[in-house]
């Protein structure tokens, strides 16, 4: 296919598009690759179909975004550092971002963006659902935006579970991903709102998954005002799903989305290869 221009389609009123008319496997244009950055900021999650992408690939189509850098909990996959594979047996029960989130907000730099590719999907289930948080932020009403707008808050690695380290190390083994751990714990602050330094939209960055406590207060303090906030940022308004099949990659900003991916495909298989951009410091 000769890539000569792009046709781009909402999946839903808060976000999310597919672009058609694209075969990310030829080379692409400049004015390809900068339409579709800019489909990317337009609609926060860009998804094609019936793609045919090797790792080394996905990650020079990554690159339209920025940076490809490597995941610090996981190995790479086919000889290349920045490529990871997210894989869920039959026999196994968790599944990996199987809970509202960001990507790698405990981060100093969390990842501005990733790159998910469906190598193998089960015959239903499997799905990615997506939440705008700029929407969610900017629906807040006057005085709670007041009220939060020099909140800080302290995200961490461990803070999805429960168990700390160990039960992370388990999760990622049961998983059956290629495990690497020589990485440490991290924890970050950043502002619970957040200005996206392409579109200047303001966004929410908090989530239950990562956000322990806001800075200078107590976890019993902070609670209350994380669980409103994470949960009004995943409104059925605020979202879209990703109906995923084999071949099928998307590109998410995560300076102003969360995700979801469902865990309801018992006794199937999901293979996914993902690759994650470098971010800069939330503002
Ligand atoms: C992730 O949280 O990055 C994985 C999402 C998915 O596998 O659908």
């Amino acid at each position: 296919m000769v890539n000569q221009s792009i046709d781009i389609r909402p999946i839903a009123g808060a976000l999310g598009a597919e672009i058609l008319g694209v075969d990310l496997s030829c080379s692409l244009s400049n004015q390809i690759r900068a339409a579709i950055f800019q489909a990317f900021l337009d609609h926060q999650m860009v998804c094609f179909r019936e793609q045919d992408l090797d790792a080394a690939r996905q990650v020079e189509i990554a690159a339209i975004l920025g940076n490809p850098i490597a995941y610090p909990y996981l190995a790479g996959v086919e000889g290349v550092a920045e490529a990871h594979e997210l894989v869920k047996t039959p026999d196994d029960v968790v599944n990996f971002g199987g809970v509202w989130h960001s990507d790698t907000a405990y981060k100093p730099k969390p990842d501005m963006g990733t790159v998910l590719y469906a190598c193998e999907v089960p015959d239903a289930g499997g799905d990615t659902l997506y939440a705008n948080a700029q929407l969610a932020y900017e629906t807040l009403s006057d005085g709670m935006k007041q009220m939060i707008a020099g909140l800080v808050g302290v995200n961490d690695s461990e803070a999805l579970y429960p168990g700390g380290r160990a039960s992370r190390i388990g999760h990622l083994s049961e998983m059956k991903g290629a495990y690497n751990d020589g990485s440490e714990p991290m924890q970050s602050e950043h502002p619970i709102v957040r200005t996206h330094p392409d579109t200047g939209r303001k966004s929410l960055f908090v989530s239950i998954a990562h956000t322990l406590h806001f800075k200078n207060m107590t976890a019993e303090e902070s609670k209350p005002l994380i669980h409103y906030l994470a949960n009004h940022i995943v409104k059925p308004e605020f979202t879209c799903r990703l109906r995923w099949q084999t071949g099928t990659i998307a590109m998410w900003d995560n300076r102003c989305t969360q995700h979801f991916a469902v865990n309801d495909y018992s006794g199937q298989y999901r293979r996914m290869r993902r690759v994650t951009i470098e971010g800069d410091k939330p503002a």
